[in-house]
Order: structure tokens, then C-alpha cells, then sequence
């Protein structure tokens, strides 16, 4: 799905026609034959009724569907912007929601099987400097695909949680502070379709992003808290330019 005058994702169909798309990690049992440009908002549920429309019609065969939809905002104490808040909560979760209880009557209908895969975060493991609505909402999205595998552990619908460190995109490009260890996207690809045929339901990379946050996670929660604190002025992240909200990097800064 992408949004009217997004980008697509990840391209319109190939010249070639969609069922001569190759899978670009070579062979496997997930492939994928296509792409098939539905432009809408996952956020209003006309459009996301839609996607369910021309997914029933036009793709009988669904076997699966990844939620790779989010934004990544800060949140200022100094400056507080509760309508950008509730719409990065709505995209990150609420778009989920729609989207994979629009599919899954379709998915659970294949004789084969199939699966739902959501894109939460490191950021949902503890709160974040500045992250109010994007760590609540991946949280959130973090239990509902949780809930979703316990309701369906018993069939062949596979519930897959994707957490990615941090990974080179255009989400990542807008923050500026380090991001040491990051991955290129082809190499994020490739590990999230490798695990998923193991069927390795939670998928967390890279491994040293994962291991640190397991450790801040033995930390004390005192401790915990004081550490980040320190952290917050590092936390700058720029606007992308299509979007509808635009801050302040740093607020009080002479920046955007
Ligand atoms: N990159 C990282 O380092 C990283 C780390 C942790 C987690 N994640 C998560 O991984 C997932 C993929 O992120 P990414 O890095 O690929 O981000 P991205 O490059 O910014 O892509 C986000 C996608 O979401 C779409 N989108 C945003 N709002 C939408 C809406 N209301 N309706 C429909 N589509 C909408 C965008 O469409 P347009 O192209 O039309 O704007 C874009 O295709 C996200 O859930 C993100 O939170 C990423």
C-alpha cells in the first residue's frame, strides 16, 4: 500500500509483467511474484477496505503480508504537539491493526498457510528519550502481534515480529546522531526472509543492537532512566520533506 503521491514500495510493476519479478534473495519458499501499487492511507479505514477489495479480487493466492508502513517523529517535552503524536501512534499501530484484520480472512483462507509480519523496534523494548508515541506504539504493535500468535498457534497462519536495529532507509537518513553498526537495507532483506523461512517467528538484528538493548534491559530501572536522560539531547531527527508535520530538531535551535 502507499499513500496517493507516495512513492510505492517497493516499485510499480516491471516491464517485464509482475510474474517475471524475481525474488531478490534467490531461491526459498517465499517468493514473491509482483508488486501490485494500492494507493491509499493504512489510517482511514475506506482506503485499507479498499486494499482488502483488490487484494480479494486480484491476489486469491496471498500468502502473506508484511506491515512495513510507519514514521519515525520525536516528541518534546518543551515542545508538545499532541496531534503529531496520535498520528505517529496511528500510523506505527493503529494502520497495523486495519491492515492485518482486513487480510487475515484472506490469509487464513490459503490451503497452504500463510502469514501476517509486523516492523516494531528496539525502541519498544524501554521508553526512549524523546520517543513518547513512537516506543508506545511499537510496544503496542509488539503485544498485538503477540496476541495475534497465541489466537492463531494452533493453525497455519504464522504471526512473524520483525525488530530491526538500525537499517540504512529513508526513515534512518533523517536522524543526525550516530548510528554506528547500521545495516544496509539489501543486507536487513536478506536476514529478515532467511529467518523467516526458518520460521523464526521473532526476528531481531543486527545482533549487537539486539544484545545492547538486552543489557539495558538488566539494567535497574533507576539507573536505566538516569542513562537515557543523558541521552536526550542527542536525539535529533530531522523531518522527511513529504512530511504533513514539521519540528524543530532540537527545539530552541536555529534549525528547521
Ligand atoms: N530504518 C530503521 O532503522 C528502522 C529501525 C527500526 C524500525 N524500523 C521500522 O521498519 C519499518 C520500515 O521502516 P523504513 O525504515 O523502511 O521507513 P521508511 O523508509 O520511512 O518507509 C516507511 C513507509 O511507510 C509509508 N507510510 C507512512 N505513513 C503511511 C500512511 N499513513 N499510509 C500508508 N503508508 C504510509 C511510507 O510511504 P511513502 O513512501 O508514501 O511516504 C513509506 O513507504 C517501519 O515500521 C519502521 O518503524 C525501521
Amino acid at each position: 500500500m502507499t499513500r496517493p503521491g507516495g512513492q510505492g514500495a517497493p516499485a510499480g510493476p516491471s516491464p517485464e509483467g509482475p510474474a517475471n519479478q524475481a525474488n531478490p534473495v534467490g531461491a526459498g519458499a517465499w517468493s514473491w511474484t509482483g508488486v501490485l501499487p494500492v494507493a491509499g492511507d493504512v489510517c482511514q479505514a475506506g482506503d485499507v477496505s479498499r486494499l482488502g477489495a483488490v487484494l480479494r479480487e486480484r491476489a486469491a493466492d496471498l500468502s502473506g503480508v508484511f506491515y512495513c508502513v510507519g514514521v519515525s517523529r520525536p516528541d518534546f517535552v518543551e515542545a508538545l504537539d499532541v496531534e503529531r503524536a496520535v498520528d505517529t501512534v496511528r500510523v506505527n499501530f493503529e494502520g497495523a491493526l486495519r491492515v492485518f484484520y482486513e487480510v487475515l480472512p484472506l490469509v487464513r483462507a490459503q490451503a497452504g498457510g500463510g502469514f501476517l509480519a509486523g516492523f516494531t523496534s528496539m525502541a519498544a523494548d524501554r521508553g526512549f528519550p524523546r520517543g513518547h508515541s513512537y516506543c508506545a506504539a511499537k510496544a503496542a504493535l509488539d503485544r498485538l502481534l503477540e496476541s495475534l500468535r497465541i489466537d492463531l498457534y494452533e493453525t497455519s497462519v504464522k504471526i512473524f515480529t520483525i525488530v530491526p536495529g538500525y537499517v540504512e532507509t529513508p526513515m534512518s537518513a533523517q536522524n543526525r546522531f550516530p548510528m554506528p553498526g547500521i545495516w544496509p537495507v539489501g543486507k536487513g532483506v536478506t536476514h529478515i526472509l532467511r529467518r523467516l523461512e526458518r520460521e523464526e517467528q521473532v526476528i531481531r538484528f543486527p545482533w549487537y543492537h539486539s544484545w545492547g538493548m538486552a543489557l539495558l534491559g538488566l539494567l535497574p530501572n533507576r539507573l536505566y532512566w538516569w542513562l537515557a536522560s543523558r541521552q536526550r539531547g542527542q536525539v535529533r531527527i530531522e523531518p522527511q520533506a513529504g512530511d504533513r508535520f514539521q519540528w524543530n530538531a532540537e527545539p530552541g535551535s536555529a534549525g528547521r
